[in-house]
């Protein structure tokens, strides 16, 4: 796990951004795992500021989103097709048609839902680049403590400290959803790079359970230390639980000279 400690949360963005522009100019065929929620508003801002002064294209990209919640339709301002379509699918030129959202209508089977959804991410190839928040509590997409680390995507039933924590997100007399479908962790895990990104001291306990604790489905997101290519961009709060901070600056210091002497980088 490759851990990046930033000054702040702008500089989180920017850096991210960069990761995902990278991949879509180097590869042909990009896919993107997309993630809501307010973590990665502002990288999303950074790569529509990228498109609209020409450097960035998604003509050809093809987007998985992690999740969304059960029997929501796009027309529902709460809905992650909608949060996606307002924060960036309709700044870009990416084909809207190329944009997955694991859904599942009411009157749906979820389980067939989940299955037909892990088909069209083999279909589209994998994806290669998979953005993730992590919650308060560990978790990663919707996967609360104790999911499988072997899950694939399906509906999850909401704790209840993350309907507290996105509680801020609906008003006093909405209706908050407290079922989801989302990709499982071994879903996530089959991306061939994972960038996570956390700021805020809130979600520093969870950062260092992930990066420091025990492989645990208590902390779901500790999965991402079984990945080959794990990225986590963090700001100096949600750093602040982390023992090694030194070694992760010096480790990404040499990793940037190894970098620059024998071209070794990512391998989109
Ligand atoms: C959203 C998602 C969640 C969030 C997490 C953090 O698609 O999968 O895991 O990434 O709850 O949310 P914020 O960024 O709002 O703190």
């Amino acid at each position: 796990m490759q851990v990046i400690i930033f000054d702040d949360a702008q500089h989180v963005a920017t850096n991210a951004a960069e990761w995902v522009a990278e991949l879509i100019n180097k590869n042909p065929k990009p896919v993107l795992g997309l993630a809501t929620g307010s973590t990665p508003i502002s990288l999303y801002q950074q790569l529509v500021n990228k498109h609209q002064a020409g450097q960035l294209s998604f003509k050809n990209t093809t987007s998985f989103n992690l999740d969304e919640y059960l029997g929501i339709d796009a027309s529902n301002a709460q809905s992650y097709r909608h949060f996606m379509n307002e924060n960036l699918f309709d700044h870009i030129d990416i084909d809207i048609s190329k944009t997955f959202l694991p859904t599942c209508a009411q009157g749906e089977n979820p389980r067939t839902q989940g299955l037909k959804y892990e088909e069209q991410i083999k279909q589209a190839g994998g994806v290669d680049l998979q953005i993730l928040g992590i919650g308060a509590n560990g978790h990663i997409g919707f996967n609360e403590p104790t999911s499988s680390l072997a899950s694939r995507t399906r509906i999850k039933t909401l704790t209840q400290q993350t309907l507290t924590d996105n509680s801020r997100l609906f008003d006093n007399n909405e209706f908050q959803p407290t079922l989801a479908m989302t990709m499982g962790i071994a879903t996530i895990l089959d991306a061939r790079y994972v960038l996570l990104i956390a700021t805020g001291e809130s979600k520093a306990k969870a950062v260092k359970d992930m990066v420091a604790g025990p492989l645990s489905a208590m902390c779901p997101a500790s999965a991402l230390q079984m990945h080959e290519n794990a990225i986590v961009l963090l700001d100096k709060a949600a750093a602040s639980q982390l023992e090694d901070q030194e070694y992760y600056q010096w480790a990404h210091d040499q990793n940037i000279k190894i970098n620059q002497e024998f071209g070794l980088y990512h391998n989109y």
